[in-house]
């Protein structure tokens, strides 16, 4: 079909033309053309962001497993699915063929089935980057169940919370975890969740690590020995367009994260139609995301969409430096990857490392490069176009959210030219505004302001779980009929967009989302601390690093601040995960705050970036005197 697979830009101006002029004409044919359903829909789309109620192909009947694997079994049965690349380069890659995938994910939903889970149930799934991970997705999605993968690198409260909040009945985990050298005791810490966690009535393990684990009589087992009694068929369950698919936890400005729920028939058409055009998948091809699929990315562009497209999709369980820096460009190699995507903070820090970790591999295989989860810099740019590319391979700068469950802006490879640290040109169907300080919207190029998007697009999340008001103040509430990102943005001369970072209290960091809220309440939830305030600023590979400053009570004035540093740290790690650790503690007498009591993080934010020449008024500030003294002991 001709809109499907874009293959040079005219064609690229008038698929996206034909797409707002008539959205549900467009994303009905592709729907039609590129999917199996049990039932086609009344409508394409309804949709109010005022409410906000959005549906995409109301009516229509599919399981989602369908799509990604039964219908390829026909032409592509023994195909590789899944290709994966374990932690240790010495234990052998393991192909899962399209067959073998539907023998595994049928199983693994009798399994699930057999414990009591039903469509509609949530499932909490704390796994490393093993087989399994996927695995267990798609079983849930194979019965109607809703999963919520929670990246294995949370800590225990974090996953209670977030088990708790989506009112789990069931968790699957593993043993443990390798990441490079170490090993991780994932169920220890599942352990601990658990502790608050009472509706959690079955643990389901699989074996990694073969470490001593303590199995809880009447909660936990083995999933392996299930899995081998279960059949091998199961029919797919069929559901609802609108059903949830997925819930997948975002940080928010404030303490509790937002479960951004993704529903089932508008992600899968949308997740796959980026797939295919954003990395010009060929059928021969092998794509590879190094992301965890504990994040959107991982959902979208390592298991739905390149199933959906009948691909094969690496996961990679390691790190970028283990063995050493050359890992990733080893894995290249190996598998004659054709497209490579992964985080800028992963090329910025493979970028500091000696060249010859790149040079001694054939990275021929490689067509095409995508970056995501964070503005990508010049110089990371270019060491990657010309060092990995080696100046072949067009990058996709693929800019969206967990939100949009699909890329939004991106340049589609050997169509759209390129242009460093620009995500380029919106997808089609995707209808991109900049607003300025009043909520109006601002007209024409070389102009910059808050992103917008003004029309749905189908894998748009539907709500916050439990939380539509949330979900409601969050994205449709700034600016009137419109959803509203988070992210600022510049549109260049010819209308490519660059997107500048967050504008509210989310900071980036290595590409992780984290709100500042919940790192200051698991601060100040020690005994020493009477107050603190998070800020993001400028670090040479993570991007954006954290600066926290923080007051003490006056018992904690005599303590050793190294120790009380440390911590501090240790707090965080506790109560989120080692990603929201501190770079910085600053320890100081107050924060500056506005008449209402409110901190003034513009101010902070400066002086963590050593860039104090112009900090504004500060005379309006409650405490003004408090921002020398900061001043002067910054770090
Ligand atoms: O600020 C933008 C940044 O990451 C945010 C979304 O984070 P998350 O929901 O964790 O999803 C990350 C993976 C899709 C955005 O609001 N971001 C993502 N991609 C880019 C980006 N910033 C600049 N350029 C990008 N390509």
């Amino acid at each position: 079909m001709s809109n499907y697979h874009i293959k040079h830009l005219e064609e690229y101006f008038q698929v996206y033309r034909k797409s707002v002029r008539n959205p549900e004409g467009f994303w009905e044919e592709i729907a039609e053309e590129h999917f199996v359903w049990r039932k086609k829909w009344n409508t394409v789309l309804d949709w109010d962001f005022s409410k906000p109620e959005i549906k995409w192909y109301d009516g229509a009947k599919l399981n989602i497993t369908e799509n990604c694997i039964d219908r390829h079994l026909h032409i592509r049965s023994d195909k590789t699915a899944i290709l994966f690349e374990p932690n240790n380069p010495n234990e052998e890659a393991r192909h899962i063929t399209y067959k073998q995938l539907k023998e595994k994910v049928c199983k693994m939903a009798n399994v699930l089935s057999e414990k009591g889970i039903k469509k509609g149930d949530r499932v909490v799934i704390y796994l490393p980057m093993i087989p399994e991970l996927a695995i267990s997705l798609l079983a849930c999605a194979r019965i109607g169940a809703v999963h919520s993968v929670v990246f294995a690198g949370f800590s225990s409260t974090a996953l209670s919370t977030r088990i708790n909040d989506c009112g789990a009945k069931m968790v699957l985990t593993s043993d443990g975890s390798y990441r490079g050298s170490k090993t991780i005791d994932l169920k220890g810490i599942v352990d601990d969740a658990l502790e608050d966690c009472p509706d959690v009535k079955s643990v389901l393990v699989a074996k990694r690590i073969n470490s001593n684990i303590v199995m809880k009589k009447g909660r936990d087992e083995w999933l392996a020995p299930l899995m081998e009694k279960a059949y091998g068929d199961y029919p797919p369950e069929v559901m609802d367009a609108e059903d949830p698919l997925f819930i997948l936890y975002t940080s928010g400005s404030t303490g509790r994260p937002k479960g951004m729920m993704h529903t089932t028939a508008g992600y899968m058409v949308y997740s796959a139609y980026t797939f295919k055009n954003v990395f010009q998948y060929r059928e021969e091809d092998v794509y590879w995301c190094t992301a965890d699929i504990g994040w959107i990315t991982g959902h979208s562009y390592i298991v739905y969409g390149p199933l959906a497209n009948g691909a094969t999709t690496v996961m990679f369980e390691g790190v970028p430096s283990y063995p050493d820096f050359g890992r990733f460009w080893d894995v290249v190699q190996k598998h004659k990857v054709s497209q490579f995507y992964t985080a800028p903070t992963a090329i910025r820090a493979l970028a500091k490392e000696n060249l010859d970790f790149v040079t001694k591999y054939d990275l021929s295989s490689l067509k095409v490069l995508g970056t995501v989860g964070e503005p990508i810099n010049e110089e990371a740019w270019h060491w990657y176009n010309d060092h990995v590319g080696e100046k072949k391979c067009p990058i996709v700068d693929t800019w969206w959210q967990t939100e949009t469950g699909g890329i939004l802006i991106s340049p589609i490879p050997f169509a759209t030219p390129t242009k460093p640290t620009y995500a380029t040109l919106p997808m089609p169907g995707i209808q991109p505004a900049l607003m300025d300080e009043n909520g109006e919207e601002i007209q024409g190029n070389q102009v910059d302001g808050r992103l917008c998007v003004k029309f749905p697009w189908p894998s748009i999340a539907r709500t916050i779980w439990g939380d539509h008001k949330r979900y409601k103040d969050t994205y449709f509430s700034a600016y009137e009929g419109k959803y509203f990102t988070g992210d600022g943005a510049l549109r260049d001369e010819v209308g490519y967009y660059r997107i500048t970072g967050r504008v509210d209290d989310v900071i980036i960091v290595s590409g992780h989302n984290l709100g500042t809220a919940p790192i200051e309440d698991a601060i100040n939830e020690h005994p020493a601390v009477a107050e603190s305030a998070i800020v993001g600023f400028p670090h040479d590979i993570k991007g954006n690093a954290l600066y926290g400053y923080v007051i003490l009570k006056e018992t904690g004035e005599s303590r050793n601040r190294d120790n009380l540093k440390k911590e501090i740290n240790q707090m965080i790690t506790e109560h989120i995960g080692p990603i929201a650790k501190l770079n910085k503690i600053q320890f100081v007498p107050g924060l500056p705050k506005t008449r209402s009591g409110k901190i003034m993080r513009r101010i902070l934010r400066k002086i963590a970036s050593k860039d104090t020449s112009n900090l504004g008024d500060t005379s309006t500030l409650l405490n003004p005197e408090v921002v020398d003294t900061i001043m002067k002991e910054s770090l």
